[in-house]
């Protein structure tokens, strides 16, 4: 106890926009506003170390990493990332392509959500911009008024940072969202009675692209991070004990369910990482309070099997820095204004499409042999339909960003 007259190490900054997490919607939206030459401070509640080595998402539709050359952050990605031209569909023991290059003319690009956000990082903290990792006690106040702030303390300092606007990238489980009085907004959500097993594999992929199966046992996905490592997931319980997977029930669950005429199978090799994500599809509305605007994870989530979650977030902060860039250029704030509406028209488009491919794919305990027939016809029909084809396409390679 310092006694009255203890001064608190407190210190106080200033900055036009507040962002508060550093996932790839954070640290994406501060790298395109320091483009746009507007001040920015970025508070994290984690370790660096955590949000580069943590293994999340890995599909980057075309118009993200279009923006991420654009902002200059691109070229370790065009370099290593893997650029796939469609993906394979596999069920009652064929695997079927999808060719997206020919579909639509475009393509996507496999590489690791943390290798965004190490690039994205490595960018931010050569401007010598402040970016503050594993600060505590993250509170926001004031969005609703003309002078919203953020306190946290980092490295034991107090830090008040004082600014004009919040944006809240602090994903699903954040402050920002929580800190709406309820009343002045909507979530809309959706659970899966499953989840996915994820591990990562020290093996060579044994295919150039994703293949999604559909199997009397379950949904099972191959896919990649890198051409000496294999990314697989697992349909499994929602409250599945991962302790009961020993690597070889999962090898042997996995061949089970990427069992094909044509004799594929994913090369075995050590396991690198294993964990359970649950599935879940959820939306906030509206995506803005005040002075505050959601971005990312922190307004919706989607199911894994459309690969949108990175997208939508990197779609989110193009429209957020474009809305900021006009008010601090113009004064202008009707795209401030409509942020919110025009993020939700194509949130609710990719919550569609991930909800779609999602039901597709799973055997739920809740549906029955019809169900699991419907879906087999749908698959079936998909693939000998080149406008559903092209549907497909059209929403995993991407939908315009307008
Ligand atoms: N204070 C500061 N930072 C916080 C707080 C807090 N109270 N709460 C959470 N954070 C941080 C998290 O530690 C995380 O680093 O906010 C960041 C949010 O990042 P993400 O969860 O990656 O969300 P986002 O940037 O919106 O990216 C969306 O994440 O879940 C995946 O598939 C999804 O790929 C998509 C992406
Ligand atoms: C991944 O590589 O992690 C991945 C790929 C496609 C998905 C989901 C995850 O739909």
């Amino acid at each position: 106890g310092g006694g009255p007259f203890m001064i608190s190490p407190m210190a106080v900054v200033r900055t036009q926009v507040g962002i508060i997490g550093a996932g790839p919607a954070g640290l994406l939206l501060a790298r395109l506003l320091q483009l746009e030459g507007i001040d920015t401070v970025v508070v994290e509640r984690r370790s660096r170390e955590y949000v580069t080595e943590r293994v999340r998402a890995g599909v980057l539709e075309q118009g993200t990493t279009e923006l991420m050359v654009e902002a200059g952050t691109g070229e370790r990605m065009q370099r290593e990332g893997l650029r796939h031209t469609g993906i394979h569909l596999a069920f009652s023991g064929q695997r079927h392509h999808i060719d997206f290059q020919e579909l639509t003319g475009r393509s996507i690009t496999v590489y690791g959500q943390n290798e965004v956000v190490k690039d994205l990082i490595d960018a931010h903290l050569a401007t010598g911009r402040p970016l503050h990792f594993e600060a505590e006690d993250v509170a926001i106040a004031g969005v609703d008024g003309a002078r919203p702030l953020v306190r946290c303390r980092v490295a034991d300092q107090e830090l008040e940072i004082h600014c004009d606007f919040l944006a809240g990238c602090d994903g699903f489980h954040g402050i920002c969202r929580a800190s709406i009085p309820p009343g002045q907004w909507h979530g809309y959500e959706r659970d899966y009675p499953f989840a996915w097993l994820g591990i990562l594999a020290q093996a060579a992929p044994s295919c150039d692209e994703l293949v999604y199966s559909l199997h009397e046992r379950g949904f099972a996905l191959f896919s990649m991070r890198s051409p000496a490592v294999t990314r697989l997931y697992l349909q499994c319980k929602v409250d599945e004990a991962i302790e009961s997977w020993t690597d070889d029930r999962i090898w042997e669950e996995l061949e089970a369910r990427f069992q094909c005429q044509d004799g594929w199978r994913p090369n075995r090799g050590e396991i690198l990482q294993k964990g359970v994500t649950p599935m879940r599809s959820f939306v906030a509305e509206p995506m803005r309070y005040g002075n505050l605007f959601l971005a990312g994870d922190a307004a919706h989530i989607v199911p894994p099997t459309g690969a949108k979650g990175l997208n939508l977030a990197v779609a989110d902060v193009r429209r957020l820095s474009r809305a900021l860039a006009a008010f601090y250029r113009d004064g202008r704030t009707d795209m401030l204004d409509t942020y919110s509406e025009k993020c939700l028209r194509r949130v609710w488009k990719a919550q569609r499409f991930s909800w779609w491919m999602t039901s597709l794919l799973h055997r739920s305990p809740e549906s029955s042999e019809f169900d699991y027939r419907r879906q087999l016809a749908e698959l079936d029909y998909l693939v000998s339909s080149r406008a559903a084809m092209t549907s497909l396409a059209e929403n995993y390679v991407g939908l315009p960003f307008d």
